[in-house]
């Protein structure tokens, strides 16, 4: 058999970056570096590879004289046609993504607090200086939830986007339903398996939620929203209470990033928090590491799209698919060798406002813990009239004669987010409530 052919164009890939998801990239395109030849008709090369410490032990053999301290100078490199930014965090590398897109090159990233925090001066740089700013891997993992937006469902409008966006959450909440076991006890094998972030506290408050909502929004609605206008919260408070209710009920609680244009006002809502959701909708069964999402499109209706969500092998294949686009940018593009700047969401979103609480309705589920004595319910009762919630159940379990406090979960019917904030405040203000109630919305997904 002769030699495969390797294609006539070579692209020369830098990557920034060689931790869990850059060896997952590296690991991958080698291996397949000749089918993809095949296939594209140019030969996929890692030129140059940037990593923080030399030293450090690596999981892939790797040819030592392509690694380099310098990740600025790969960003630069007039050899290196594809950057591949895959180190996280806001600091070197939006230095690396800038300086490589002020060069005119492509740049493929998986790093959702980047394009969240910098995304529009990022895609600015891309158009004004002739690259691309590609970003697959930076939501869902190994879901191509970006290019259904932006290319198969680009006819339509979009009514709401509902996702579990992050793998370790879920991970988390999966194991606590199945084993019993609290979060803390949790987290640890998710950082070991590769899918908590460096700082968890990026996982289990819901702010790596909150960024890939913040991209969604964009990619769907053409708005960049600040992270500050996302409702968030995470899930250190969902306890054993929680997702026991939850089963009994028909539900299962999940970490939900949800994108919605309100009916009335058509105000842009998007939200991160914890929520009961019906065990039987689409979101509601997806278990593990695993995301979905689902979207709601004028045209199609509803699509949903599940697979898993972080980790080595689901974010390089995103990455991949991306670094797949550059090269076919580069040798079926224009007259430079590239396809002009198409901007990735409609133009018209800028101009949208941010849904205020007084226009977001939803069902609540409530948590607090009350004394145990006589007129506790009637108090509660009456802040809740105050407030014109409606309760829609209460549920306490009967404990020993001598305990002083004991758990109260209540649930209300369609209210007000600002009427339920409100309500929650004049709760933890009670002597007879301890602390501050738990709360989440109860998400029906039309069921
Ligand atoms: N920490 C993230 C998650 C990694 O658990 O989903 C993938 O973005």
């Amino acid at each position: 058999m002769g030699a495969i052919p390797m294609g006539d164009r070579k692209i020369s890939v830098g990557l920034c970056g060689f931790g869990i998801v850059g060896q997952g990239v590296y690991d991958h395109l080698t291996r397949k570096r000749k089918l993809l030849a095949e296939q594209l008709g140019a030969d996929i090369s890692l030129a140059r590879v940037a990593v923080r410490d030399k030293s450090k032990k690596r999981d892939v053999e790797i040819d030592l004289s392509l690694i380099t301290e310098d990740s600025l100078s790969v960003a630069t490199d007039p050899e290196i046609d594809v950057v591949c930014e895959l180190m996280g965090g806001t600091g070197l590398a939006l230095e690396i993504v800038t300086r490589a897109l002020v060069a005119g090159k492509i740049v493929v990233t998986a790093n959702k607090a980047l394009l969240c925090d910098h995304g529009k001066e990022l895609l600015a740089a891309a158009q004004e200086h002739g690259g691309h700013l590609l970003f697959e891997a930076s939501v869902a993992g190994g879901i191509p939830v970006i290019k259904a937006i932006r290319e198969g469902l680009i006819i339509n409008d979009f009514s709401r986007i509902d996702g579990i966006l992050n793998g370790t959450c879920n991970y988390i909440l999966t194991r606590m339903a199945n084993e019993g076991l609290s979060y803390q006890e949790i987290l640890a094998e998710a950082k070991a398996l590769g899918f908590a972030e460096a700082d968890e506290s990026l996982d289990v408050d819901g702010i790596d939620a909150a960024h890939k909502a913040v991209v969604l929004a964009y990619l769907a609605y053409g708005k960049w929203a600040d992270l500050e206008e996302v409702r968030l919260d995470g899930i250190t408070r969902v306890n054993q209470e929680d997702i026991r209710f939850a089963e009994d009920n028909g539900y299962a609680v999940k970490l939900i990033a949800s994108v919605e244009r309100e009916r009335q006002s058509k105000a842009l809502y998007v939200s991160v928090l914890p929520a009961l959701v019906p065990k039987s909708s689409s979101l509601g069964s997806v278990d593990g590491v695993f995301n979905a999402i689902s979207i709601h499109g004028d045209v199609v209706g509803e699509t949903v799209y599940i697979g898993p969500g972080a980790g080595r092998h689901a974010t390089s294949s995103a990455v991949i698919s991306d670094i797949v686009d550059a090269v076919k940018l580069l040798i079926f593009g224009g007259p430079e060798g590239r396809f002009p700047f198409l901007d990735p969401a409609p133009k018209n979103g800028n101009e949208l406002e941010i849904a205020g609480p007084v226009e977001v309705h939803s069902r609540y589920y409530v948590r607090m813990r009350v004394d145990d004595r006589p007129g506790v319910m009637a108090e509660i009762a009456s802040i809740l009239a105050s407030r014109e919630v409606s309760l829609a159940s209460v549920t306490q379990k009967e404990v020993g004669v001598d305990a002083e406090r004991v758990s109260l979960i209540i649930t209300t019917h369609m209210t007000s987010e600002k009427a339920i904030m409100e309500t929650i405040d004049d709760l933890g203000n009670l002597d007879s409530v301890q602390g501050s109630p738990m709360t989440m919305p109860i998400r029906d997904f039309g069921e």
